[in-house]
């Protein structure tokens, strides 16, 4: 946990992750995310997106809205089993969830304990002027139910055949119980899912592929094997609409927990979507049958790939007297590709030549400034932020048109041409 600490205190001070609503005391389980932060996890929505829409010819993408018609969660059955078991300490008034409590008194003070009550996740909201049962909506607590009430839709519109998958990164809002572990857990999250419609008898078969496909994916990440595991639910633990649940977990400081779900959610959706909307959605296939597809869906939360990759990548080492704090993020998640330093702030030549680098770079690259303090000092903030590359330009790129770029992980320099710059990084950054 000393890690997580660190890391904590270094979203915050660097300007990863900051407490959501800060000035006036934070509210429990909302982030906000901060200059680096935002760059961070647009970088992993755009992985996601890169390689799981757009590099693949038979998936799609959506973008539904985040709230919907309440009968999607009553078709869904999340208005009856979207609930965790709560019970409320009659003396503090704090609330627990019951299969999380060990004993039968509360935790915080040992006052006594109310009976189990089913809480549902579910934030109520209101459409319109008047608060009434009548106008009460729900927010999003996944984003698939708006693949599945869009099904007909995109089928109309794309032609697929089967197999074939909707995709769709949004917002997503749960009033979780218990917080906690940071970002792990939040009230306000980001989801990444793809809904994937095969023929009922393959099911098996996807669901393999996209287990090993999503373990690959993490490891393509850089993430290390050792830290990665599956964890298979037990049939009777099982959600309402699933026939088989493998969790890919990560090894995060506080213990093993999950990053992301692979789901065989079956006919379940499209089935009582059609049932409640009176709708038929079912799939017609080149034969002219028509069949409700069985659906294979890896799931997960943007704030928890962040966060693994944030344990994942953070680093001290020793480097000659001093410890050297590195995130070692892969090039492509990094928030900042490149800094670009001038060797010193008050030779204006030098000034000058470094802007013009970095005013190229920029339309390409995420790039940095920095030309506070010695060189040393710059590469350590860089390091610690996760930048892969700094570039510096001296004295002899006056002559040579050449500049230093020193690499995060090795911390070896090399002098690459002016003019070479960009396709330097962009072999590295595929
Ligand atoms: N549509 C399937 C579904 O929602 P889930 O296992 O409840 O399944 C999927 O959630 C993923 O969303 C999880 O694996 C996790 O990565 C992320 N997630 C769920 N609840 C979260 C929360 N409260 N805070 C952050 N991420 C969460």
């Amino acid at each position: 946990m000393e890690n997580l600490d660190k890391i904590v205190s270094l979203c915050k001070r660097r300007g990863f992750v900051f407490p959501s609503s800060e000035i006036y005391g934070g509210l429990g389980g909302f982030w906000d995310f901060g200059p680096l932060g935002v760059e961070l996890k647009n970088n992993i929505k755009s992985w996601w997106w890169q390689t799981m829409v757009q590099a693949r010819e038979e998936i799609v993408g959506l973008d539904s809205t985040i709230i919907h018609n309440p009968k999607v969660w009553q078709a869904s059955g999340h208005t009856l089993s979207f609930t965790d078991p709560l019970r409320e300490c009659k003396e503090c008034h704090k609330r627990f969830r019951a299969d999380q409590l060990k004993g039968e008194k509360c935790p915080e003070c040992q006052g006594k304990l109310t009976n189990v009550k089913q809480f549902n996740l579910m934030f109520e909201t209101y459409i319109g002027s008047a608060k009434e049962t009548a106008n009460k909506a729900y927010l999003r607590p996944e984003t698939c139910q708006g693949i599945f009430i869009n099904f007909a839709n995109v089928v109309d519109t794309v032609q697929p055949k089967l197999p074939f998958g909707i995709a769709q990164i949004g917002k997503g809002f749960r009033n979780e119980i218990t917080l906690g572990n940071f970002i792990f857990r939040d009230r306000e999250f980001e989801m990444m899912e793809l809904e994937y419609f095969v023929r009922p008898e393959e099911d098996e078969k996807w669901f393999d592929y996209w287990l090993k496909e999503r373990l690959k994916w993490y490891l393509d990440l850089g993430i290390s094997k050792k830290n990665l595991r599956f964890f298979e639910h037990p049939k009777k633990s099982l959600a309402h609409y699933s026939k088989r649940t493998v969790d890919i977990e990560y090894h995060f400081p506080f213990g093993w927990a999950e990053l992301e779900g692979v789901a065989n959610r079956t006919d379940f959706d499209l089935k009582n979507q059609s049932r409640f909307s009176n709708k038929d959605l079912r799939f017609q296939d080149e034969k002219g049958e028509k069949l409700y597809p069985y659906v294979i869906e890896p799931s997960v939360g943007v704030e928890r790939i962040a966060l693994a990759l944030l344990v994942e990548a953070y680093r001290e080492e020793k480097d000659k007297k001093e410890i050297r704090v590195l995130l070692s993020l892969h090039p492509q998640i990094a928030p900042i590709k490149a800094a670009v330093f001038p060797l010193l702030a008050n030779k204006a030549n030098l000034v000058k030549k470094a802007k013009e680098i970095y005013d190229d770079l920029k339309i390409c690259f995420n790039v940095a400034w920095d030309d506070i303090g010695n060189i040393g000092k710059r590469y350590r903030r860089q390091d610690e932020i996760g930048t892969p590359w700094c570039v510096t330009v001296d004295f002899e790129t006056l002559k040579d048109k050449k500049v230093t770029v020193r690499d995060r992980e090795t911390m070896k320099q090399q002098r690459v041409a002016i003019d070479k710059l960009k396709e330097f990084f962009q072999t590295k950054l595929v």
